[in-house]
């Protein structure tokens, strides 16, 4: 067996809150165990137990976190919109048409690129402390480069979502309900067997309600789980329908009414905020604290995409979330942690409590504080998954 020993943690957030005070159930002058990929231990130094071998890590009095769960992202792609951002930054509007560009350059590419492509930001995303990832298809759309996409998505992470219904690719232009129709049938059917979930844009310019539905219902048939783009761009059915087909997550829910809080509230449904998405597209951030005090469950993730938000970095997320939307420095991480992994439906990670997965994220702090206190600075000083130092 093999394990090792992290001692001499100056602050251990578990999420637990069993082990130590508040949700997060942090742990000060802290040991944690692994062995065999999962945590087997996690307690005070004075407790540590005497039998534990292996392999010692002195953290000295460094914080640590859970991995991060991000999980919203879109890898698969190819090329940049660099210039799209740059007009945007000079007043241009975002809309939901420039994800045409990705889909052209996607098609064009090769599958050793994509491939490429999707392990660099595996690896970045890994580098800044997030330890799973979820990733969509949707810039193929056609049955063979979405079925490519999963593949490919398949190969780095288990968390693959079929997101076929991301806009209606030109050549249906004048035939939206055709496009629909093709995901309901032979695209879902190519795509099914690589992916655990499915996705619908519920967007002015992507899909409306009664084609979102459509999309969701061949999903759920298919034994796949469900999850929603909505609200992101204008208020909308998004937040509704997610609840409706018992969505694990309705995704950047930037335009909420009362109604959709409500709904949120008292559903299974996470509400996963994205807010990389308002800074990259300088639109209005969600309001984390109305969704929070009508008790809604919030993840936060960093939706990386060529378009809307080219990152990765979820301590640059959780310190828009506090700045920007409302959250304590408690709330993000445990948003960006275990909010995550209920998005996800997952009891095995955004823990450090015995059982969990081993995935854990050293600070170069003394507190997880500094995750929105030090923005912008390279905050991560080590990573294990599933036991194993990676980073
Ligand atoms: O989550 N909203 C839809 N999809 C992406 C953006 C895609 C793009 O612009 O390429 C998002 O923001
Ligand atoms: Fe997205």
């Amino acid at each position: 067996m093999s394990s090792t020993l992290i001692d001499n943690i100056g602050a251990l957030v578990t999420n637990d809150p069993a082990l130590g005070p508040g949700p997060l159930g942090v742990i000060e002058d802290a040991g944690l165990i692994f062995a065999d990929g999962a945590v087997v231990w996690a307690g005070p130094r004075s407790a540590i137990p005497q039998a534990a071998a292996g392999e010692r890590f002195d953290a000295g009095g460094r914080a640590v976190i859970p991995g991060f769960v991000d999980s919203h992202a879109h890898l698969v792609f190819a090329g940049d919109r660099a210039a799209e951002f740059a007009a945007r930054m000079a007043g241009r509007r975002y809309s939901a048409g420039g994800i045409a560009g990705t889909v052209a350059a996607t098609r064009a590419a090769t599958t050793a690129q994509l491939e490429a492509n999707v392990a660099r930001l595996v690896g970045e995303a890994l580098r800044s402390g997030t330890t799973t990832i979820e990733c969509k298809s949707g810039y193929g759309l056609t049955v063979e480069d979405e079925r490519r996409g999963l593949e490919i998505a398949a190969r780095h992470t288990s968390e693959v979502t079929f997101l076929g219904a991301h806009v209606v690719p030109a050549e249906f232009r004048d035939s939206p309900d055709q496009y629909v129709r093709l995901v309901c049938a032979e695209m879902l059917d190519a795509c099914a067997p690589h992916a655990r979930w499915i996705d619908v844009f519920c967007e002015r310019g992507a899909f409306d309600a009664e084609q979102s539905a459509e999309v969701l219902r061949a999903g759920l048939a298919r034994g796949l789980g469900a999850r929603v783009h909505a609200n992101q761009l204008a208020h909308g059915p998004g937040v509704q329908l997610a609840v409706e087909f018992g969505a694990a997550s309705a995704d950047h829910v930037s335009h909420c009414s009362d109604g959709d809080i409500a709904a949120l509230a008292g559903s299974d449904t996470v509400a996963t905020l994205l807010p990389a998405a308002e800074f990259s597209t300088r639109a209005p951030y969600p309001d984390a604290r109305r969704l929070l005090d009508a008790g809604v469950t919030v993840a936060l993730a960093a939706d990386c995409n060529p378009g809307s938000s080219y990152t990765t970095n979820i301590p640059f997320c959780i310190a828009l979330a506090v700045r920007e939307m409302g959250m304590t420095p408690d709330e993000a991480l445990w948003s960006a942690t275990m909010g995550g992994a209920r998005a996800l439906r997952r009891s095995d990670i955004g823990r450090l409590s015995v059982g969990a997965r081993a995935d854990a994220v050293l600070l170069a702090a003394p507190s997880h504080l500094h995750l929105a206190y030090r923005p912008g600075v390279a905050i991560v000083d080590g990573v294990w998954q599933r036991g194993l130092r990676v980073c």
